[in-house]
């Protein structure tokens, strides 16, 4: 038997498998790759996360299965995050869910809120699950280039023209941005909020980095913006603020509707996370305001190494105000190769593992993304080698 998976033929391998492939391979052969590939945080979780996970696992009540949504008090907990970070209200029971991570949040919201066929705006180069949830939803895309910033991108959006029976349903965003590590204002989003209200667009926002900010910059949430409820839901992600990319723990708030929507699906899907990790999560949101800045500062100084470094072999690199990537232009001489080329022999002849900005879209293709995961000693050491590398 031949069976045939459509749904399956439209998901293309990651094309990150190609490098992870070649990284692994030089490793078995003893060679020690520095590795900028994927937005895997190293960092430990805080230790008081650990400790009341331990305890809340010793307990067997936590040991049934929980609630689908989250439990009560993670969801009062993520409101009051807002309120005091944001001053936005969030409705703990209407406008909150907890997700196993705000990947399986995002994909199922996607698949709650579509039919086959409608249109979802998505912003590219793009972290790939932004544009598959609604590949896997069966609806049409339309790209918009995010490469040059918040004008173009409002500029390609107010240029979008459908008649009203046509208009897209969802609009994708996520700031500060990966790969490209683009960051914008409280302005953009108000401009964003009126559009999308003028055309009956809703509104998707990502703020995965919300924490990982740098010189002073604050990354805006959507719901600072008067209104944005009426058409916009944000999600939140633990792995990066917390460090907690194992645990799987998200958010998705805003749009009652939407939120409803999401909870219903999921009613049929799972059973929630794992108690104890709920209960552990109300402990970061509650207790660690003061841990997220040390976090972010082991980012920050891992940015500071590698843009100084690439600078000083003479590869131009402005440093991002956001996020836990650098976003690198190919220098010219290699540019014509293609991102996954350029890779290939940074792993071959630098000893060093990026992602090739293909992987997030044919628009990547001039850039590479150096995830910031290792440790500043060995940041340097891998600019000796690219430093080699480009002397050759
Ligand atoms: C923009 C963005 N959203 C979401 C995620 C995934 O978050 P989570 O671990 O909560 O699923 C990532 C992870 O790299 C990301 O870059």
């Amino acid at each position: 038997m031949n069976f045939r998976f459509p749904l399956i033929e439209k998901l293309p391998p990651y094309v990150f498998a190609v490098t992870s492939q070649m990284k692994m391979e030089a490793r078995r052969r003893g060679e020690d790759i520095i590795d900028f590939g994927m937005g895997n945080p190293d960092l430990p979780t805080p230790e008081p996360i650990v400790e009341k996970l331990v305890e809340a696992a010793r307990n067997p009540k936590n040991h049934r299965y929980s609630m689908s949504k989250g439990i009560p008090n993670l969801r009062l907990e993520i409101s009051k995050w807002y309120k005091r970070r944001y001053n936005a209200e969030i409705d703990p029971e209407t406008e909150a869910i907890a997700t196993i991570g705000s990947k399986e949040g995002l994909s199922h919201m996607i698949l709650a809120l579509v039919e086959p066929g409608d249109r979802v705006i998505v912003p590219t180069p793009s972290y790939p699950i932004h544009l598959f949830a609604a590949t896997i939803a069966g609806c049409e895309l339309i790209k918009i280039n995010v490469l040059e910033g918040a004008d173009s991108i409002l500029d390609q959006l107010y240029k979008l023209e459908y008649s009203p029976s046509q208009q897209p349903k969802i609009l994708v965003l996520s700031f500060p941005h990966n790969p490209t590590t683009i960051c914008v204002t409280k302005e953009f989003f108000e401009k964003v909020v009126a559009l999308a209200k003028d055309r009956g667009w809703l509104v998707i926002h990502d703020l995965a980095y919300a924490d990982l900010v740098f010189d002073g910059y604050k990354a805006p949430s959507i719901f600072e913006v008067e209104g944005a409820k009426d058409i916009a839901v944000e999600t939140f992600s633990m792995s990066k603020s917390y460090s907690m990319a194992g645990w799987r723990v998200g958010f998705v708030c805003g749009n009652q509707q939407v939120v409803a929507a999401l909870t219903r699906l999921k009613s049929y899907l799972d059973y929630g996370m794992f108690q104890p990790i709920q209960i552990a999560s109300i402990i970061a949101l509650r207790d660690c305001d003061d841990i997220v800045p040390e976090i972010t500062a082991v980012y920050q100084k891992r940015r500071d190494v590698l843009c100084k470094g690439l600078n000083s072999v003479g590869w131009e690199i402005t440093p991002p105000l956001g996020t836990m990537f650098v976003w690198a232009k190919i220098p010219e001489k290699y540019r014509q190769m293609g991102s996954l080329e350029f890779a290939k022999q940074l792993i071959a002849k630098a000893k060093v593992a990026v992602s090739p900005g293909i992987g997030f879209g044919q628009e990547g293709d001039e850039y590479v993304r150096f995830a910031l995961i290792e440790n500043e000693e060995r940041t340097r050491q891998a600019i000796q080698g690219i430093k080699s590398f480009f002397n050759e």
